[in-house]
C-alpha cells in the first residue's frame, strides 16, 4: 500500500468472517471470498490479526487469502517468537504489531512500545529486514510515538478505541480531546517521517473526523463493516465506507 496519492486507503479486517465460519466449524463463510469482495470493490487492503488461540484467521487462512488476491495483506501480530516466525513465513506486505492478552475480546488499548522497547528491537529489525513494512498499533500519545520513533517503525496505527468510545456516549467533550490528541500525534508522526495509519471501532457514524486528518494515511476497519454486511452486504458497506471517508477528505 505505497500510492503516492493523499487518498485515504481503506484496509478492511476480515477477521470476524472467519468468527462466524469458526462458530460452525466449518469452511462458510470463507474469509478468502470476503477479501476477493473488497478487492472487487477497490478496498486498498485486506488486515486480518492471527491470534494467539487462532479464535477467527487461522494459519492456513493467510497463505489463500495471499494466493486469492492482489491486495497488500497487513498482517496483526502479537510481538511474539512464534507470530514473527509467522510473518517471517508468510511475508505480508505490512505488519501491525499489537498488544494481545488471552482472555480480551478485542485489541484493548494500544500497544506499550516504551516499555517493550528490548523485546520489540529484534522483532522489528527482522520483518524490516524481510522486507515487511512495520506498523506499531499505539494510543495517539507522544511517549508512544516517540518510542515508534526510536524503533525506527515506519508506521503506527493509532488506537482510535477511546475516541469510538466516546462517540458511542454521546460525550463531545471526550470526543474533542480524542480527536484533538490523534489530530496532534498524526501531525508529530508526519512530521518526524512515521506514516500514520488508525484504527478501531470505527463506523459510518465515527469516521468521518478521523478520515479528516490530513495526515492518516490508512484506516483499518473490520467489525463494523462485517456486522453492517449481514443487512446490506459486504460490497455495499465497504461502498458505504469509501464514499463517506471520500467526502470527508
Ligand atoms: N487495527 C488494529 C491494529 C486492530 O487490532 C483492529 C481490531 O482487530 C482494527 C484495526 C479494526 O478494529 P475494528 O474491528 O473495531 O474495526
Amino acid at each position: 500500500m505505497t500510492l503516492p496519492s493523499s487518498r485515504l486507503r481503506l484496509g478492511v479486517n476480515i477477521d470476524h468472517v472467519a468468527t462466524i465460519r469458526n462458530a460452525r466449524g466449518g469452511d462458510h463463510p470463507d474469509p478468502v471470498r470476503a477479501a476477493a469482495i473488497v478487492a472487487a470493490v477497490g478496498g486498498d487492503g485486506i488486515t486480518a490479526h492471527l491470534r494467539e488461540d487462532r479464535r477467527h484467521i487461522r494459519d492456513a487462512d493467510l497463505a489463500r487469502i495471499q494466493a486469492a488476491t492482489d491486495l497488500p495483506l497487513n498482517l496483526e501480530m502479537a510481538a511474539t517468537r512464534e507470530m514473527l516466525a509467522i510473518a517471517l513465513r508468510h511475508r505480508p506486505h505490512a505488519a501491525c504489531i499489537v498488544p494481545e492478552r488471552r482472555e480480551e475480546r478485542t485489541t484493548e488499548g494500544g500497544l506499550d512500545a516504551a516499555g517493550l522497547h528490548n523485546t520489540l528491537v529484534p522483532i522489528i529489525e527482522e520483518l524490516k529486514g524481510a522486507g515487511i513494512r512495520v506498523s506499531l498499533f499505539i494510543e495517539a500519545d507522544e511517549r508512544q510515538l516517540d518510542a515508534a520513533l526510536r524503533l525506527g517503525a515506519p508506521v503506527v496505527e493509532f488506537h482510535t478505541g477511546e475516541y469510538a468510545h466516546a462517540c458511542l456516549d454521546g460525550d463531545r467533550e471526550r470526543v474533542a480531546r480524542e480527536l484533538k490528541r490523534i489530530t496532534d500525534m498524526a501531525a508529530l508522526a508526519a512530521k518526524n517521517g512515521i506514516e500514520p495509519h488508525a484504527g478501531h471501532g470505527l463506523t459510518f457514524d465515527n469516521v468521518q473526523p478521523i478520515a479528516a486528518i490530513p495526515q492518516i494515511a490508512e484506516l483499518n476497519i473490520g467489525h463494523f463493516l462485517i456486522g453492517e454486511a449481514v443487512f446490506v452486504g459486504l460490497a455495499g458497506a465497504i461502498r458505504r465506507m469509501r464514499e463517506l471517508m471520500d467526502a470527508a477528505r
